[in-house]
């Protein structure tokens, strides 16, 4: 049986969407996940990063405290985090998108999200970042996942 977790989260940067540093930036972590076996979705918006990683536990933990280390951005907040039955971005190792693309809070009103609660902001932000996988362009793989909104619940 081969388990997954997975974790998401919020930081706060300075890094501006799409430039030199950011792609290059992406350009490593996806040459990384990739010999890791990480996948997962990345959305820039607004000076706040929202990142969902998953895969094999021992890589995600060490991924993760490289990134929680990274000076490029600040404020790390873990949203959810746990075991996964099955990944939610396996054609993704670094997918990628921002604001200018589709900024979170106009999604949040064109799907008329409203947040209670911790687990319902982080299963928001999951159905954001999957439907965002779903556009052409932004995993750099053929394939896209399946978009269906408020599907079944990952393990929060
Ligand atoms: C918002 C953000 C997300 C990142 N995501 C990943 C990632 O998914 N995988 C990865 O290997 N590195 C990622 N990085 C880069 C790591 O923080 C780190 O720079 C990289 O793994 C190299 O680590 P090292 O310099 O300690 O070798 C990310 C950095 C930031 C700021």
């Amino acid at each position: 049986m081969n388990a997954h977790s997975f974790v998401l989260y919020r930081s706060e940067t300075s890094l501006t969407p799409k430039s030199d540093v950011t792609r290059a930036m992406i350009g490593c972590a996806r040459r990384s996940n990739l010999e890791q076996s990480l996948t997962g979705f990345l959305h820039h918006d607004d000076g706040i990063f929202f990142h969902w990683l998953e895969g094999d536990g021992d890589n995600l933990s060490l991924t993760m405290e490289r990134i929680g280390r990274d000076p490029r951005h600040r404020n790390l907040v873990t949203l959810a985090s746990g075991p996964l039955p099955q990944r939610r971005f396996p054609d993704c190792p670094m997918g990628y998108s921002t604001q200018s693309d589709y900024s979170l809070l106009r999604w949040m009103a064109d799907h008329a999200v409203t947040v209670r609660e911790q687990s319902a902001y982080a299963m928001a932000l999951l159905s954001f970042l999957e439907e965002r996988a779903g556009t052409p362009g932004h995993c750099q793989t053929g394939s896209q996942p399946s978009r269906s909104i408020w599907r079944a619940k990952a393990s929060m």
